[in-house]
Order: structure tokens, then sequence, then C-alpha cells
């Protein structure tokens, strides 16, 4: 059980969200209702048997069902209402900043054109920004368990739109699709002048984690948990400063640890790394981003100390500029200082 007092202090601190497949915000009542607009079959009586069958033993079985709830998202419109949901969601939750992904390969080789996929993005994420004062930057995720030319083509593709795509990232299937398969990928994303990270040490092993900041240089890893095995690796990971962008929720729900008693957010505090919290899917791993922090903090005992760290990593992992990282630490003062923390 949380106190009441650390239960007010998660829902009132504003928080950035950098890890956010906007794909795995698709709830299933949306997904019915795209289901139903767009005539597209899906094999399921109801909302309710959807939820039923979110039952994952590792992240490859999730994905199988995640590729298959996108095939609803056809129109310009539902990729808009899937984001704006999810953006209005984010607010009640004090979200102020977003770096959201989204797999473009996910709907092109269904035929959905690159452009329509974007267009719905960047709309919503303009409204979120006049509507409810949320500021975002977009990360165009590369499928790793697809080839290397076709994440070339898929940054061909992006490169009419680079005013509206912030940066790159990699995921999908970890586990035999190394960093190194994409090595010429980021570095050509490099050149373009795009930010770069990638998901490493979900389920792949520290050599990945290596790779991805030797290889890929990445500015910040998704996930991240394995690392945590090669002392050696969060040392300079610690040293670099650089931010893991953790999801409590998704790793319980995809058997990346037993028990929420074993996330690695609490260790990686204390061994003095960045780490977030995140949600990483909340449609498929039952929580948005203050049901993560709720999470961690009930399994963890975390003191409100390590949930305001964890608030100001948000901030200060993100790519938004020193000035309005500044804003945003200066609101996390008021906030705690009212909150009597
Ligand atoms: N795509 C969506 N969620 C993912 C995750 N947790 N890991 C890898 N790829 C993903
Ligand atoms: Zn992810």
């Amino acid at each position: 059980m949380l106190s009441s007092s650390i239960d007010s202090l998660i829902a009132r601190l504003p928080k950035a969200e950098l890890h956010l497949h906007i794909e795995g915000s698709l709830e299933p009542e949306m997904l019915f209702a795209l289901a139903a607009r767009n005539g597209v079959n899906i094999p399921f009586a109801s909302a309710e048997d959807v939820r039923a069958a979110y039952s994952f033993s590792n992240l490859q079985d999730f994905l199988d069902i995640y590729y298959q709830g996108m095939s609803v998202l056809i129109t310009e419109q539902d990729f808009y209402d899937l984001t704006w949901a999810y953006l209005e969601r984010a607010a009640a939750d004090s979200v102020r900043h977003v770096e959201i992904f989204f797999d473009p390969q996910g709907h092109t080789e269904r035929g959905v054109a690159f452009e329509t996929v974007l267009g719905g993005i960047t709309r919503a994420l303009a409204d979120g920004a006049a509507r409810l004062g949320i500021s975002h930057r977009l990360i165009m995720c590369f499928l790793r368990h697809l080839s290397e030319d076709e994440a070339f083509a898929t940054l061909d593709q992006a490169l009419p739109h680079l005013d509206r795509i912030d940066g790159v990232g990699l995921d999908s299937s970890e586990v035999g699709h190394p960093p190194a398969k994409f090595a010429r990928v980021f570095a050509k994303a490099r050149d373009l002048g795009l930010h770069v990270v990638a998901h490493a040490g979900e389920e792949g092993p520290p050599e990945y984690v290596y790779q991805a900041l030797d290889l890929l240089k990445v500015e910040r890893i998704d996930h991240g948990n394995r690392a945590l095995e090669d002392p050696a690796l969060t040392a300079r990971i610690a040293a670099e400063g650089l931010t893991l962008t953790v999801c409590p929720l998704s790793n319980l729900r995809l058997c990346v640890i037993g028990d929420m008693a074993q996330s690695p957010v609490k260790r990686m505090l204390e061994q003095g790394l960045k780490a977030t919290v995140n949600a990483d899917d909340p449609a498929y791993f039952g929580g948005y981003i203050n049901d993560n922090f709720r999470a961690v903090a009930g399994a963890l005992g975390l003191s409100a100390g390590e949930i305001i760290e964890l608030a100001r990593n948000s901030f200060t992992g993100s790519f938004l500029p020193a000035d309005a990282i500044a804003a945003h630490l200066a609101e996390i003062d008021r906030v705690v200082a009212e909150a009597g923390q």
C-alpha cells in the first residue's frame, strides 16, 4: 500500500514520458471502434475478450499481438485519434513533455502510406501542444527483425519530413537482432542530425548494450535492465550520465522480471544511473505512467526523494533545450514545496 502523500506526490509531479510506443496505447475499446469504422475483422467478441488475450510469456508473444492490433489503424484520422487519446491520458498524469516512438514499418508493410501515419500523429501532437500544453519530440523506430535494407528504405521515406521527426530508435524482437545490424543506418541518421536511441538489454545481453553505445552511439538506452549484470558497463553508463528509460509494468507483463520487487529502478538510482519510469505500451501492460510510478514505489518502497529524482531525470534525459528543462525542474521544485516533501 502506498501512503496517501506518496500517491498524491506521484499524481502531481510534472513529468516527461520518454519511452512510449504510440501504437502500444491502442486501448481495446478503440481497437473495436476503429475495426468497425474501417471494416476490419478482429478475432475478438468484446474489449474484455481482448484484455483476456493479453497474457504474455515474453517479448515475442506480445509483439505478435501488438502487430495484429495495428491492422485497424488505416486512415490519418485513426492515427490522430490514437495519439490524441494518449495525450489526454498523459495530461491527466501531469505529463508535460512526451518523446514518443512510432513504428512506420508496421504500417507501410500493410499498405498504409508513411505520410498518412506521420500526418495523423503530428497533427495530434501539435494539438497537444496548443490545447494541453504538452511539448513533444517524435522518434521513428526501425523494426530490428527486418533487414538493414528495409531500415535504410524507411529512413529514405522520412527524408522529406525531417522537420517533424526528431530521432530514430530501434525496437521489436531483440535477441538475434543485435544493434550491430543497424550500425550503418544509425550512422546515416546521426549525419542527418537526428537523435539516436535504442532498445537494449530488455531481453538481450549486456553485449547488446555495449553495441548500442559503441556502434549506434545512442544518447539514451531504452530499458537497459540487463546492463546491471555487468559492473563495468554499469559504471560506464553512470560515468557518461546516460539516461535509461525503464518500463516497470512492461517488464512484469513480459516476464523480464518475475515480480515488481525485482524492478531495477531503485538499484539503478543507487548505482548512480539516471533511471526514468515510463509506460512502454500502456494499453497492453495495464497502466499509464503514474500506474508505473505507483507500482515501483509500492513494491520497492521508494522514498519521496527517489520519486522526485525519477521525475527530474525524465526532463534532464529529454531532448528539450536547457532553458525548457530548467523551467520544468523549477515547476517540480514548486510542486514539491507545496506538497511539503
Ligand atoms: N515494440 C513495442 N514495445 C516494445 C518493447 N517493449 N520492446 C521491443 N519492441 C517493442
Ligand atoms: Zn519499448
